[in-house]
């Protein structure tokens, strides 16, 4: 029997609604206890040890802020990999965040190696045992936090659900926490007997979710006879800057790609006041554009002209990120920066089992009782896919039809502080308060389709 992971993932928009019952909620109203439970032997040495005295952001629970930087090490260890798999002239999309919480999903049916797989792979060993425990209750808190703030102009909506096998009875158990933390009930259907019509089912199901910016995301071939569960986390985000960029400043420009090979494309240009900075010690320039409401912003770390992106991601991790982001300030500067699309789908599997997580993806060692009534333990996690995409324009991140470049003049300004993104840089889309990446990636070549 097996399990399909999907994740599909889009920076549009989502769609859906929090449930206002678990945002107010408290762990022991809604009782969301994984099956088997895993206990990091070397944990209570560390937290003695690293008693890690960081601010926490006001009003934020702070088992929340633990998750959330969890799910930033995994985002880390998680994009090096991908990046290993690319060219360097490739673009990468991808919303760490769903990947982390779709498997949160599994970790509730997860038990012995499988699960101390997950515990591990994901961090979520590092955080306080309370909070892993009730991991999916923080991650329904996370979603409130993240959902809840975003304005009118801005939407940022995540889609979820569990697609089953209708012949089987799935744990209520497991049921039950997923429509909590998913808001959506387990939808039966005919794997056995009509797998295509059921990946159509499902893909349509998504297309709908992204507003059709997400469509085929299950390939062809990938649900069989075979398949018992398919797992669908979808995010759909659409935000409107808070400083519009205006058409008549687009005009194309050279981007130099790290293969010195050289494309125009349209790029974009203001000069207004953002929170930046140049820090000569990494070599790059920190940029962030809010999108209107200031919850959610975008973030560009854009290395000297003459340093390899590659440089900058080979040494990336989450204090530096962290580090940079305490550096910006508010700048009177000029900023280019592309307008681009970037679609990016991959299956997890791979990269997942480079960096430990092996035994949920094989028949023989994967031990999901959770899951299924009456703790069966031929579950396995057959494959996992990925699809995100990005587009970014004048107005903010929104799929819309192109304007017409329009070129005019643009003066110079010679004592302006200049952000000219022109060359590969990274893209960071987050949320402030809690410092959560909801999506991350790089542009490497703005000029492909
Ligand atoms: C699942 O939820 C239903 C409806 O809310 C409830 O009646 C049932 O007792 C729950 N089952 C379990 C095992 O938690
Ligand atoms: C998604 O489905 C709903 C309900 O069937 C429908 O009203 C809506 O127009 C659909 N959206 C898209 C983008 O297809
Ligand atoms: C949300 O948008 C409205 C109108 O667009 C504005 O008045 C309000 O200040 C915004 N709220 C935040 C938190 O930015
Ligand atoms: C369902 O899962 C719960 C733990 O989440 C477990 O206690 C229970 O025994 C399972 N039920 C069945 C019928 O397998």
């Amino acid at each position: 029997m097996h399990l399909l992971f999907l994740l599909s993932l889009s920076i549009w928009g989502i769609v859906a609604h929090h449930h206002p019952d678990i945002c107010t909620a408290k762990p022991k109203d809604i009782p969301v206890n994984p099956i088997c439970i895993y206990r990091n032997p070397a944990k209570k040495e560390q937290e003695t040890v690293g008693a890690e005295q960081e601010k926490l952001p006001g009003s934020t629970n702070p088992r929340v802020w633990e998750l959330s930087k969890a799910n930033s090490r995994f985002a880390m260890d998680f994009y090096k990999h991908v990046a290993d798999s690319k060219s360097d002239t490739d673009n990468i999309f991808m919303s760490p965040l769903s990947i982390s919480q779709a498997f949160s999903m599994t970790k509730l049916g997860a038990c012995e190696n499988t699960l101390k797989e997950i515990m591990q792979v994901f961090h979520f060993d590092t955080i306080s045992e309370k909070a892993s425990d009730q991991i999916h209750f923080f991650f329904a808190k996370l979603n409130c936090r993240l959902y809840r703030k975003v304005n009118e102009s801005s939407e940022l909506v995540s889609a979820n659900r569990l697609f089953g096998e209708k012949s089987l009875t799935f744990n209520e158990t497991y049921q039950n926490i997923s429509e909590i933390v998913y808001g959506a009930k387990l939808w039966p259907l005919n794997f056995k007997e009509k797998a295509e019509e059921a990946r159509n089912t499902i893909n349509a199901w998504v297309a709908n979710k992204t507003e059709n910016h997400i469509t085929n995301v299950i390939p062809e071939g990938a649900i069989t006879d075979l398949t018992t569960l398919v797992l669908v986390n979808t995010i759909y985000f659409k935000g409107q800057w808070k400083s519009m960029f205006s058409d008549e400043n687009t005009k194309l420009e050279n981007f130099h790609k790290s293969d010195g090979q050289t494309c125009a494309t349209a790029t974009m240009y203001q000069e207004s006041k953002f929170r930046y900075a140049s820090v000569s010690n990494d070599q790059v320039q920190v940029l962030e554009l809010p999108y209107k409401g200031d919850a959610v912003t975008m973030v560009l770390v854009l290395p000297r002209m003459n340093v390899a992106l590659s440089q900058v991601e080979q040494h990336l991790t989450t204090d530096e990120l962290h580090a940079w982001l305490e550096l910006i300030t508010e700048t009177t500067i000029s900023v280019y920066v592309p307008r681009f699309r970037i679609e990016d789908s991959f299956s997890l599997k791979e990269k997942l089992q480079q960096m430990g997580l092996v035994d949920i993806f094989n028949p023989e060692t994967a031990r999901l009782p959770g899951i299924v009534s009456g703790g069966r333990t031929d579950l396995y996690v057959s494959d996992a896919y990925h699809k995100a995409s990005l587009e970014v324009n004048e107005e903010g991140s929104e799929a819309s039809a192109s304007t017409a470049i329009v070129i005019t003049g643009r003066s110079f300004p010679i004592d302006r502080v200049v952000f000219r993104a022109n060359h590969p840089f990274l893209v960071f889309i987050r949320e402030v308060a809690i410092n959560s990446i909801i999506f991350m990636g790089r542009v490497s070549d703005p000029c492909s389709k």
